[in-house]
């Protein structure tokens, strides 16, 4: 945390949910080594169930900025970040910039470090859907080629790199850090969480959904589909699905008028420790998120991703998740499937230590560390 006395030689900018979660390991890394880091929330998520409490329950530190600049299109979201990110890096002079993932905070963060004289980590790089449809693919190819470090959570996110033609000796393979939080939180949400009991599904089979991805709850005929598969799944398996609804999927559902089936249980978005908690308990997880695909993959529970292609293959070829799309006789059967399932799969996004291997990396660019 800079405590303002003077400018510090590490910034870490973020903006969303997942961002929170996948940065807390290297902000709490930074507090244990005494690193001192400047943080800019960018402000993109802003309700409490989408940010503070993100902070509040991984006891992380407020943030030296918060830019606040909320929600709009892409061009202006995105544009308003660079210009209020561009602001603090001249006034903090950064030696290094570390962005994580693939939202526009990312792209925003990356673009306005790239034109100023500090280098950039890209946290999580590497990873490509192959889809440029999807605004997180855009973001994260720049971000990836205009980094000097990066940081690919896989060997196979290292390959995507190098076929780019980005060379090697930027990139360091860390695991994902996304196990280092959840590997840290899990023990405290089985002792802490209330939330099974809370929803009345102690002892009782459910399955757990999560959509809120643009090209799947922005069209109407798309998200209808979604919720018709997922309803038909459960209806087969006579379960009910618990589904934590992000802002922009509630949005879409009270814009389109779509009666949601008794089955699908709506609820608020959940803090990190309820959310994993519902996560290991599950029968299966019904996603279009690309952390959910990581942390049911993690936690053993077999996943079933709506969507037509996934950064994560890694969950696939392990035998942890199958693609679905959106078709609903798809999802059904893929449900079926991933029930049946052997669930021994091996954890492919590493051992929890990607935050101190990736401050490790950094740390001797700047220069108020202790060793
Ligand atoms: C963003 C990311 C997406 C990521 C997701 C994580 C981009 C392009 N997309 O999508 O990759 O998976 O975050 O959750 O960066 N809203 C609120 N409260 C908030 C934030 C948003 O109500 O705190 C509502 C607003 O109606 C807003 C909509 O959600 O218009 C979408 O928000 P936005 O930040 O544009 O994108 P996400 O869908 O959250
Ligand atoms: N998550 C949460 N509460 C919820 C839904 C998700 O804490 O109600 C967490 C989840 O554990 C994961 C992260 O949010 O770590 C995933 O974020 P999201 O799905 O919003 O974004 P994506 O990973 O798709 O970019």
């Amino acid at each position: 945390m800079n405590d303002g006395a003077d400018e510090t030689d590490l910034a870490i900018v973020l903006g969303t949910r997942p961002e929170i979660i996948k940065l807390a390991p290297i902000l709490r890394e930074c507090l244990r080594t005494e690193t001192e880091f400047t943080l800019v929330h960018t402000g993109q998520h802003y309700s409490d169930s989408l940010d503070s409490v993100f902070f509040d329950r991984l006891e992380l530190p407020d943030p030296d900025y918060n830019l606040g600049v909320g929600s709009g299109s892409h061009a202006e979201q995105t544009g308003e970040m660079l210009i209020e990110v561009g602001r603090v890096l001249e006034r903090e002079s950064p030696e290094v910039v570390l962005v994580q993932g693939d939202t526009n905070s990312v792209l925003a963060g990356a673009l306005a470090t790239s034109k100023l004289d500090a280098k950039l980590g890209h946290v999580e790089a590497g990873l490509r859907s192959f889809d440029r449809e999807m605004p997180e693919e855009t973001n994260r190819v720049i971000a990836d080629h205009v980094a000097d470090y990066l940081f690919a959570p896989t060997e196979e996110s290292k390959e995507n790199l190098l076929r780019e033609g980005i060379p090697e000796s930027r990139v360091t393979v860390t695991g994902n850090t996304v196990v280092d939080a959840l590997y840290r939180n899990r023990e405290i949400a089985r002792r802490k969480s209330t939330v099974l009991s809370d929803h009345g599904l102690e002892g009782r089979e459910y399955f757990l959904m999560t959509v809120h991805r643009a090209e799947n709850v922005d069209e109407e005929s798309r998200f209808r589909k979604i919720l018709e598969g997922a309803d038909r799944a459960a209806a087969r398996h006579s379960v009910e699905i618990i589904y934590p609804i992000h802002p922009r999927a509630r949005d879409r559902l009270d814009r389109f008028g779509i009666d949601v089936s008794d089955r699908i249980r709506l609820v608020e978005p959940l803090d990190y420790l309820d959310f994993l908690r519902l996560e290991a308990s599950a029968s299966v997880i019904l996603t279009d998120s690309g952390g959910v695909q990581e942390e049911a993959c993690v936690l053993g529970v077999p996943c079933v991703t709506m969507r037509d292609s996934t950064e994560r293959p890694e969950t696939v070829s392990v035998g942890a998740n199958r693609l679905s799309s959106c078709d609903p006789d798809r999802i059904v059967r893929t449900v079926g499937e991933m029930l049946r399932t052997d669930l021994d799969w091996e954890n492919p996004f590493g051992d929890g230590t990607a935050g101190e291997r990736i401050l490790r990396e950094v740390a001797p660019q700047t220069e108020r560390v202790r060793q």
